[in-house]
């Protein structure tokens, strides 16, 4: 059978707590002038004792199955798209699934693809609905991102913050529908953006911690450049399998990692800042998370109307980029 599948509700979580950028002057070496400059992040949000990836995950979820309006017993799947989990083992996912507790053992499990992960969750939702014959699924992307950062290293620390988003996706109503994706992994760059220590490669040790080993590390400049040559490429490649032109997307929804590479993706596709998603002044780089906030905030906001096609593209560690395009 041929189906039409797409999106059916969204919705996102972030914590209360905000960390501003006077905030990090008071950490480190840095200042509200040069974070806002160079990255346009005035605040980003911080996970508060007892809260972790999977809590606010759990929250997105069940905010876009409120929008949907459905409950957990209409789900057939559940994808989290996280490089920040609460645990190696379990999944994110299947911690997930004990909150929302599905009357039925329904699956569970983890996508790592980094910032580019919920954007490959959502491929791998739709892949597998294909194949198993899923009505609906629960693709969320949750980051924990702050529970990985040194604050004492200043070129990384005022980049992230935490939050989560999600979407469930099921048969929808032509003309509405997935139109087309594009998925890549250029591993030239594979450690760019890394935390190196706490899986086999290098075990928790007193060693990794007194090199501060387990904090996430970005080769800030080498990113940017790949960033802004590669988001393109990504969306082009998602247009050329739909079989369409840049001039019919309506809405960008890009990673929101820095405010000069979101401009730089708008110039290209000329597209106005108003049907370009920026959050990242509130919100800073929640990897995985980004694209969906980003998603269901404008959602919220009315800012997607129906029959919109909007170009979801995102880039991140591995290095990994890719891109979907959706009509709602
Ligand atoms: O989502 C995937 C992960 N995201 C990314 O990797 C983000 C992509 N990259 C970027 O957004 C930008 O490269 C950054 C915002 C991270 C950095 O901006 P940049 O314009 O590439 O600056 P830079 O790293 O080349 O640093 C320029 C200068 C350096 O000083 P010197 O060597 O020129 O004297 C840094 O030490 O700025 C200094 N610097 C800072 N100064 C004040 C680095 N971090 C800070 C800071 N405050 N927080």
């Amino acid at each position: 059978m041929n189906r039409n599948i797409g999106i059916k509700g969204v919705g996102y979580c972030v914590p209360d707590k905000v960390l501003s950028n006077a905030d990090l002057e008071k950490l480190v070496d840095t200042n509200d002038e040069w974070i806002v400059e160079r990255t346009g992040i005035r605040e980003r949000r911080v996970l508060s004792e007892g809260e972790n990836c999977s809590t606010i995950g759990a929250e997105a979820a069940r905010r876009a199955l409120a929008h949907a309006g459905m409950t957990i017993d209409d789900i057939d799947l559940i994808v989290c798209a996280t490089f920040s989990p609460d645990y190696l083992c379990p999944a994110t996912a299947c911690v997930i699934h004990s909150l929302l507790k599905p009357s039925k053992h329904i699956p569970a499990f983890d996508v790592n693809g980094a910032c580019t992960g919920f954007i490959m969750a959502l491929q791998v939702a739709q892949g597998m609905m294909t194949t198993m014959g899923y009505k609906n699924v629960l693709v969320i992307g949750a980051e924990a991102c702050t529970r990985f950062i040194d604050y004492s290293n200043r070129s990384v620390c005022i980049l992230f913050g935490d939050g989560a988003g999600a979407a469930v996706i099921g048969d929808v109503e032509a003309p509405a529908g997935f139109l087309g994706h594009s998925a890549h992994a250029d591993s030239t760059g594979v450690h760019l953006i890394s935390i190196d220590a706490g899986g086999s490669a290098c075990p928790i040790s007193q060693k990794a911690v007194d090199e501060r080993l387990g904090f996430i590390q970005v080769e800030g400049r080498e990113v940017y450049k790949f960033a802004v040559k590669v988001l393109g490429t990504a969306v082009d490649q998602a247009l050329a399998n739909a079989g369409m032109t840049p001039d019919q997307i309506d809405f960008l929804i890009p990673h929101q990692a820095n405010i000069r590479i979101i401009d730089a993706a708008a110039k290209r596709y000329n597209m106005p800042m108003e049907r370009v998603v920026c959050n990242v002044e509130r919100f800073g780089n929640t990897s995985a998370a980004s694209v969906p906030i980003a998603l269901a905030e404008a959602w919220e906001q009315g800012r997607i109307k129906p029959g919109m096609v909007l170009a979801m593209v995102a880039f991140g560690g591995g290095l990994t980029y890719g891109s979907t395009i959706v009509r709602v």
